[in-house]
């Protein structure tokens, strides 16, 4: 059977160097993004190193729920899908709403990649031993853990709240791990660690994006994060084409793989069932993978 991989935001950063990595590693690969130029320049690159699967670009804008809904129309109707690598992620320096009005970090981070492997499920399911691939970040770690709404109470902080979402996105990983057991649709998150890339240029440059206290060590924060973000997007994805090819997860489900390429213990806020039902609840009331 021919193997098929999507790839969010597959066009540049970590998630091109992801899909290079998977049509590497023999998959049909689609990329997912908004520009068409930089869709057509992906698709060139991928295709000159690795022409037996020829590779395409999909155009959607991920920060809307309806231009989801119609990518995952378009995936579904070519068949059983191998590997969706949910790659997508941003991280905005003010607050801003999506085009469903929803905030846009937690549609950006969260609602798109839930909503789409929700609805790419059948096709996932008809493609297995299948693989979902979250993007997570090591930005969970400063993140409200309260999701009984879409934004955190406190004023917009565009760093932890980012985290935050990207934490909605890892307890649902690990939770649709466990609903998906033994169906041979297998869940892992993968983290990056950083790479110098889109998101990461220009984003920690002012001190507002994180929270007033960490705001008094701002040189420091930002050093660290200056240095966490040098490296090449090319070794920041190796973490999920190993999640999404590795032989040695086969059988398994609900792993995180670390920057260092290997299994690490999830994040233990990730893993409380009382989020991931928090989680589970705000994601369906807003993004329902059923009509209307
Ligand atoms: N970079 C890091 O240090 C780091 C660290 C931890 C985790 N991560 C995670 O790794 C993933 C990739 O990050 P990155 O740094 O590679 O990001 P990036 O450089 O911003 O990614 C660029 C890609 O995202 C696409 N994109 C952005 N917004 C989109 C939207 N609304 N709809 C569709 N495509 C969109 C762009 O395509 P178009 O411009 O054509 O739309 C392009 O293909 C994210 O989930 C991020 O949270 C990154």
């Amino acid at each position: 059977m021919r193997r098929t991989a999507v790839v969010t935001a597959g066009t540049g950063g970590i998630g091109l160097e992801t899909a290079l990595g998977l049509a590497a590693a023999g998959l049909a690969v689609t990329v997912v993004g908004r520009d068409a130029e930089r869709g057509a320049r992906a698709v060139e690159r991928i295709n000159a190193t690795a022409p037996a699967h020829p590779a395409r670009f999909l155009a959607a804008d991920l920060a809307s729920l309806d231009a989801v809904r119609a990518l995952a129309d378009r995936i579904t109707a070519d068949g059983p899908l191998t590997v969706l690598v949910n790659n997508v992620g941003a991280m905005f320096p003010d607050r801003r709403d999506s085009v469903d009005g929803i905030e846009a970090t937690f549609a950006v981070n969260h609602l798109s990649p839930y909503l789409l492997t929700e609805l790419l499920l059948p096709a996932l399911r008809a493609g297995a031993p299948s693989r979902v691939v979250n993007v997570t970040s090591g930005a969970t770690a400063l993140a409200k853990r309260v999701f009984d709404a879409v934004e955190p109470p406190g004023g917009y902080y565009g760093f932890h709240w980012y985290g935050r979402a990207k934490l909605a996105n890892l307890a649902y990983a690990l939770d649709l791990a466990a609903r998906l057991d033994d169906t041979g649709v297998s869940v892992f998150a993968a983290d990056p660690g950083g790479a110098a890339t889109g998101m990461t240029d220009g984003t920690m440059r002012d001190p507002s994006i994180v929270s007033p206290g960490l705001r008094l060590l701002w040189p420091l924060v930002r050093r660290k994060f200056e240095r966490s973000t040098s490296g090449p997007a090319s070794v920041a994805a190796r973490s999920s084409v190993f999640a999404a090819t590795d032989d040695s997860l086969a059988g398994r489900t609900g792993v995180v793989i670390g920057p260092g390429v290997r299994p690490v213990a999830a994040y233990r806020p990730a893993a409380d069932p009382r989020v991931a039902e928090a989680v589970r609840r705000l994601s369906e009331r807003l993004a329902p993978a059923v009509a209307g």
